[in-house]
């Protein structure tokens, strides 16, 4: 049997070993991610977290959205990860927090809006999860799931077919995110970027 720890301690080594040089492996990345943050409506002095932050790169457009009367969380399960966030300045523009986004030390509906980017398909139980990031969004309150590359061209660059039971399929993520305390607003997926849009349920 899996247990927490060995899914941490798995995420902890694959992307302990990428964290030096993630940034340097995706640079033309920058206006994906502020076009994908600009889908969650923030406004100014908005609370917002991005889950699984990893180097920190939304913290910049997200710190722009909520402007420097908001609040920036980034949350990562990996030290390397928020090491290479401190190095590149990351941590100007928000807090950076080592925590598992499946218990966030956050109080439930404190916050507006949610951002994960790559991070879905890493979470070892997406619906409870997922209810877990509903937990701590007033209801409202937004969460974008976001890919900078679709899921075919990111199937073909890991020489993979995209199987029906894949999570970020239409069909399986509008009834995950339901059961999870979310209704989907929308959703697109094309080569250049998978985002998914929902809304916290009242
Ligand atoms: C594909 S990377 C994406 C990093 C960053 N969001 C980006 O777009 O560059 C996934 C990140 O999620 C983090 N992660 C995976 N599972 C996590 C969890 N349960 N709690 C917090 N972070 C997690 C990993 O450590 C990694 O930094």
């Amino acid at each position: 049997m899996r247990t927490m720890s060995d899914d941490h301690t798995h995420v902890q080594e694959f992307f302990g070993a990428r964290a030096a040089d993630w940034d340097a492996r995706f640079p033309d990345d920058g206006p994906a991610y502020a076009a994908a943050v600009a889908g969650l409506g923030l406004r100014e002095g908005d609370r917002v977290l991005d889950a699984g932050c990893g180097t920190g790169r939304a913290l910049p457009p997200l710190r722009a959205a909520v402007g420097p009367s908001g609040a920036v969380l980034g949350a990562d399960l990996t030290p390397a990860m928020l090491q290479a966030a401190v190095r590149a300045g990351r941590d100007r523009d928000g807090q950076l927090l080592l925590a598992d986004v499946a218990a966030l030390p956050l109080r439930a509906e404190s916050l507006d809006a949610v951002f994960g980017a790559g991070l879905i398909s890493h979470l070892p139980d997406p619906a409870e999860n997922l209810r877990e990031l509903a937990r701590v969004v007033r209801p409202g309150g937004v969460l974008a799931l976001f890919h900078p590359i679709g899921r075919a061209a990111l199937a073909a660059r890991q020489g993979r077919r995209i199987t029906p039971d894949d999570l970020r399929a239409e069909p399986n993520l509008r009834p995950l995110l339901a059961g999870s305390g979310w209704r989907m607003t929308s959703y697109v997926d094309e080569d250049t970027r998978f985002l998914a849009l929902a809304v916290r349920d009242g």
